[in-house]
């Protein structure tokens, strides 16, 4: 079935942290703190509200599943784009896996149904986005690149 999407000018940062605000008690519940920084001003991008919050809470709800203590969220932007990090302090993917988190039913170790990621992808890849997963220092790392709006919100 077809989604249907209704794209707005918005700002970037406060869907941010309106997904936070979903997955807080989750976190609280995990003793997971989630840190988001970035997102001071506004940066538009057209967008669909509901898609991409789900978008968020579904690379939220991973990386709080699998942190030790804490998820960290950071939003960056040049002209073109956004580039939204999600980086969680657990065991980080396997070599691997990186390449197929994106797979519909790909399911790793403490995985669910293996779904949340091709739905993830599918959505940015409808805002004309990007998405890679890989591993940084603490844990794993996935990026979100969203092309910016040349109008302000
Ligand atoms: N932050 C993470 N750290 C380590 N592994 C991860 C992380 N996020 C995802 N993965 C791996 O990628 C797999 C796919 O993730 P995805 O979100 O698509 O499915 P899921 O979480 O297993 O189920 P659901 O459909 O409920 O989201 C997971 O099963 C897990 O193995
Ligand atoms: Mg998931």
């Amino acid at each position: 079935m077809e989604e249907v999407y209704d794209f707005q000018e918005d700002d970037i940062g406060r869907v941010i942290l309106e997904s936070s605000e979903k997955v807080g008690s989750l976190a609280n519940q995990s003793s997971v703190q989630i840190n988001v920084e970035g997102t001071e001003f506004p940066v538009a991008v057209n967008l669909d509200r509901g898609k991409i919050s789900r978008a968020f809470i579904n690379l939220f709800s991973n990386a709080i599943r699998y942190a030790e203590s804490r998820v960290d969220v950071l939003l960056k932007y040049d002209g073109s784009n956004v580039y939204i990090e999600f980086n969680d302090d657990g065991p980080g993917f396997k070599e691997e896996e990186t390449e197929r988190v994106f797979e519909r039913f790909f399911v790793g170790r403490k995985g669910d149904t293996g779904l949340g990621l091709a739905i993830t992808k599918a959505i940015v890849e409808k805002h004309g986005g990007k998405i890679k997963a890989r591993n940084n220092i603490s844990g794993a790392s996935i990026t979100v690149v969203l092309p910016r709006s040349a109008k302000p919100v």
